[in-house]
């Protein structure tokens, strides 16, 4: 993300050295806790039941930007060395492309050149990067109250069920709040891996404490922000706000969320507009919802073509392949929507520092 305060670069390979990210524009005195850094990389492994037999052990090693506990204001290189690769089957597979992934564009665009072990650059992988980023941002989100909260809404057909905010925001399970789901959920990823095959499903992420006025109308639409984050996330195939596409079925008098008084503040009765009004916060929590597709490499043959033969092969994969990379995506996706939102508050706090010696006009 290239953005006016913030940016952020993700770098590596899935089989490469290592994998990490260049943060620039994170502010001096932002306290930092390796263990706790950790801890939101170890979220990214997914359930454990379920992950694939490659056991990366993420120590992410922060190269610089850090001094004594807290951000110097300097950019920020954090690394995560790359362990447990093994890479010769993907030499057997690289002139033949697995559908639904990366290996053949990458090899269009990058003239062959591109390292195609475990989907180089397009590996899942290199969400340990923005995860790192995320946490960065997310700290700093913290110093304005600013929470964010991901969970996995639906896997395959299995839905969670439609809970309470405060339930989805106090529950302490870090994939669903919704404990029977989540085992009827896990058990459809078990059927998909039984079978050689693979599913998808969707993530909500909810932000709430969000203060009104982040964002803008054109370029600085912060719904506009958070869904290119959204979409840059490999496998993600759709983003819905507030009620989303079901709000095309409804008439304007239902879709529309009346302004009401509560505790002396200005809220709106529902949220169908998930807490963006012509790309500006509401102050009402912001809530989308990301689609993730099945995973791409399965154990099922299908068809390809080699490359190189320019002729019709059947493919059939080995290694180690995650049947569901949802639960995975989870703390992926809060870091995704952390850094958009740390964008626009280091923005909106710019503007605010000059304002305030003229005063608002309201
Ligand atoms: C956290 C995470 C883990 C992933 N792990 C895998 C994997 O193990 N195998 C796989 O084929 N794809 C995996 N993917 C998806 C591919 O990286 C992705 O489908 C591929 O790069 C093509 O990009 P696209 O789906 O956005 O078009 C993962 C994605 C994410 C977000």
């Amino acid at each position: 993300m290239k953005g006016r305060m913030l940016t952020y670069t993700l770098f590596g390979e899935s089989h490469g050295e290592a994998v990490g990210v260049l943060i620039e524009g994170i502010p001096p005195g932002i306290s930092v806790a390796l263990d706790s850094l950790k801890e939101e990389l170890e979220r990214r492994k997914g359930i454990p039941e379920l992950s694939t037999a490659r056991r990366e052990e993420d120590i992410p090693q922060i190269i610089s930007g850090v001094f004594r506990g807290y951000t110097t204001g300097a950019p920020i290189l954090v690394l995560v060395k790359n362990r447990d690769v093994g890479s010769s089957y993907y030499e057997e597979i690289k002139d033949t492309p697995r559908p639904g992934h990366a290996d053949y564009t990458a090899r269009i665009k990058y003239f062959g050149y591109n390292d195609y072990r475990g989907g180089g650059h397009f590996s899942g992988r290199l969400t340990a990067g923005l995860v790192i980023a995320g946490y960065f941002a997310r700290r700093l989100l913290e110093r304005e109250g600013i929470k964010i909260k991901a969970y996995i809404k639906k896997i395959g057909r299995i839905s969670c069920g439609e809970l309470e905010l405060e339930k989805i925001l106090s529950s302490k399970n870090a994939y669903c709040p919704d404990e029977l789901a989540l085992k009827n959920m896990i058990n459809e990823i078990k059927d998909a891996r039984n079978s050689g095959d693979s599913v998808g499903g969707i993530v909500e992420v909810i932000a709430t404490n969000v203060p009104p006025g982040l964002g803008g109308p054109w370029d600085e639409d912060i719904e506009a922000d958070l869904a290119s984050a959204y979409f840059r996330i490999p496998a993600v195939k759709g983003v819905e706000f507030g009620a989303g596409f079901k709000l095309a079925e409804l008439r304007g008098s239902e879709a529309n969320d009346a302004f009401i008084m509560r505790d002396g503040k200005i809220v709106t009765e529902g949220n169908n507009h998930g807490g963006v009004l012509g790309g500006i916060t509401s102050g009402m929590p912001i809530v989308a919802r990301i689609a993730f597709k099945p995973t791409p490499s399965i154990y099922i043959p299908q068809r390809t073509v080699n490359i190189r033969e320019g002729k019709e092969k059947i493919i059939k994969l080995r290694g180690r392949f995650d049947p569901c990379i949802v639960p995975k995506a989870v703390p992926v996706v809060e870091s995704a929507t952390a850094l958009v939102l740390a964008e626009h508050i280091l923005r909106r706090n710019s503007w605010k520092n000059v304002v305030r010696r003229t005063g608002p006009k309201v």
